[in-house]
């Protein structure tokens, strides 16, 4: 969850590593800290709050130096400061490391390297790394070794680097469960947590894996394993472009990343449609094509959005395919011993492609003889690279914490996936041909539905100071209601709940009074009637309703507060329009109320940590 960025070159280190700490920003910005070794001497700078205050810390002050490492954290253990800010050293301070992930045996470590005379000063799980790395340097090994031996003691995962006085030309690296990529210059070489802390400067990266240790220079590198084994890397190129990551014009990346959804929907289905056949194809599918295709049962495991988007997934491989689907938490998957027959195929669905409890899930799944496709966004990560087989959705850079046109690309390759499972059972090409047309009308849709935006910001303005709001919608329609309160929760800190709508009078109901918002999702589908008679139930308690409706239709005018129509399409396909009003219904409350729209409170991008 905290960002790594480091540098070895003949160029100033200082402005590469801070530029690269800003693009690692949205992991994690609780605090910051960079340091930065010149003529044997290395200075350490670390703030509390965000990497703006590192700066403002470092303003006035000369740090020379071509090499180093720097950081911004999510706090595991040890509150955000100044103090448990990285980096951390060792006793002597001539080892100093950065660390993403938690190190589950630290305390054990610390006693045992407390009896051998070592002193801590944070309370930081990390610390006692440079501190194990300085037990064995002492005891009279290569500095090489003793990194390797210290990674060995360690239990619980990382994504490391390292500067020291003892090896002041070099930058060490390891990783275990935590990303961590390295580019290649011409006589330079740099170290993100993901490529995004890079792409300025070079596009040939190649990722280390779990287990492997990497010694940069600034001509060159070498990995290893832990065990010493060298290992041969392939240098890949980045594919995205660095405007990609910019704001182009918006106040906020949520908001660019909205706006972005009519190119990244239409970039999901490229090239993956065969329309006169009415069918998908897959390419990433490709060796396990059997196994998916003949698939006795299909479970979805991921987390937040991305288990949304699996819930959408759920309802149309049940309807079109007549598989059973179960949608899993991952973080539940992981631990609950399911039911898995070597005959399941196992879909994991996730952004950033790094959190830790899918990636865990994931691994359980294969451990238990699924085979396991990966629907993920970044590029090269890890969860992409441990899949049997995987569809890349295509959207981009995804910025914003608060996921967006990630949700509305899965339900689109999901889509795919269906269409191409189900045209090799009972669709007819007809009903693929009438999928096909529709998802190719889809981006001009999501157009249509951000025209939306004004209305959508005025209602806001006159719901902005609710404490809570509840969501209802059902059939496809329902995991939308999650996903619109799950992005009202997570920028705007207003209590939220979504929930299937007849499930209301089963409790929430209770909650119905004239200060509780309700946003329902009525658009035109084969329960209509049915939501119908659940705003009836909401407004008979004089709550007061925000309709989202289907372009055309006024029936509901007269009955609810407000509505926001919507081009319709077809059931399996709606949740990709129904979610934008909701999207920015979102992000205008959370911008009236002042929140940090991109970073909000208490969150992460990719969440790897358990
Ligand atoms: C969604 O807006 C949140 N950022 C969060 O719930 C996210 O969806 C979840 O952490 C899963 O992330 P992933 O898709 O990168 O695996």
């Amino acid at each position: 969850m905290c960002g790594i960025v480091g540098y070895i070159g003949d160029r100033e280190a200082r402005p590469i590593l801070m530029d690269g700490l800003k693009r690692l920003e949205y992991r994690g910005y609780d605090s910051a800290g960079i340091a930065i070794i010149h003529k044997g001497r290395i200075s350490i700078t670390k703030q509390v709050g965000k990497i703006a205050a590192l700066e403002e810390d470092l303003n006035g002050t000369h740090l020379p130096g071509t090499l180093g490492i720097a950081h911004t954290r999510w706090a595991t253990h040890g509150e955000p400061n100044q103090t448990n800010a990285h980096p951390h050293t060792d006793g002597t301070g001539n080892i100093v490391l950065v660390h993403n992930g938690i190190i589950e045996n630290y305390n054990a470590l610390r006693k045992i390297l407390g009896e051998k005379g070592h002193t801590f000063r944070t309370e930081t799980d990390t610390e006692t790394i440079a501190h194990l790395i300085e037990e064995f340097y002492r005891n009279g090994t290569t500095f090489e070794e003793a990194f390797r031996m210290a990674l060995s003691e360690v239990d619980g995962t990382y994504g490391i680097a390292l500067i020291t006085k003892y090896e002041p030309d070099k930058i060490f690296c390891a990783r275990k469960g935590s990303p961590l990529v390295v580019g290649i210059g011409e006589g330079e070489n740099f170290i993100g947590s993901d490529a995004s802390a890079i792409i300025a400067h070079t596009r040939n990266v190649f990722y280390l894996e779990d287990g492997e240790i990497a010694v940069i220079s600034k001509d060159g590198f070498v990995t290893k394993t832990i065990e010493n084994e060298l290992v041969q890397k392939k240098i890949e190129k980045i594919s995205f472009d660095l405007e990609r990551i910019e704001k182009a014009g918006y106040p906020h990346f949520m908001l660019k990343e909205i706006y972005e959804q009519p190119h990244t929907v239409a970039d999901a289905m490229r090239g993956r449609l065969i329309e006169e056949e009415g069918v998908a194809k897959l390419g990433g599918l490709t060796p396990i094509l059997h196994n998916v295709l003949r698939s006795r049962k299909i479970f979805i495991t991921a987390c937040g959005t991305s288990y949304h988007a699996g819930l959408v997934g759920e309802y149309m491989l049940e309807q079109y395919c007549r598989v059973p689907v179960e949608v899993e938490y991952a973080s539940e998957f992981r631990y609950r011993d399911p039911i898995i027959e070597d005959d399941n195929l196992v879909v994991v669905i996730t952004q950033s492609g790094e959190t830790a409890d899918t990636l865990a899930a994931l691994r359980e799944a294969k451990r238990k003889g699924a085979t396991v496709m990966g629907l993920v966004n970044v590029v090269g990560s890890t969860i992409a690279r441990e899949t049997h087989g995987g569809t890349y959705i295509h959207a981009g850079p995804e910025i914003g914490v608060a996921s967006t046109k990630a949700f509305t690309s899965q339900v689109a390759a999901l889509t795919l996936l269906t269409l191409m499972i189900a045209r090799t059972k009972s669709m007819s090409a007809e009903d693929g041909r009438k999928i096909v047309k529709e998802m190719k009308d889809l981006p001009v849709k999501v157009e249509q539905a951000l025209k939306t935006a004004d209305l959508v910001q005025a209602i806001a303005e006159e719901f902005r100071d609710k404490r809570n709001f509840l969501y209802l919608g059902r059939g496809y329609n329902y995991p939308v209601a999650l996903e619109g309160a799950l992005k009202l929760k997570e920028i705007s800190y207003i209590h939220a709940e979504g929930y299937p709508a007849a499930e209301m009078k089963h409790g929430p109901i209770a909650l119905i009074d004239d200060d509780m918002p309700v946003v329902v999702i009525a658009t035109q589908d084969s329960t209509y009637e049915k939501i119908v008679s659940n705003i009836e139930e909401v407004k008979a308690r004089r709550g007061r309703v925000i309709a989202v409706v289907s372009e055309g239709d006024d029936k509901l005018d007269r009955l609810v507060d407000y509505t926001i129509p919507i081009p319709m399409t077809l059931d399996l396909l709606q949740p990709i329009i129904s979610i934008i009003p909701l999207q920015l219904l979102a992000y205008h409350i959370a911008v009236m109320r002042g929140c940090d729209v991109d970073q909000p409170r208490n969150l992460a991008k990719s969440v790897t940590v358990e």
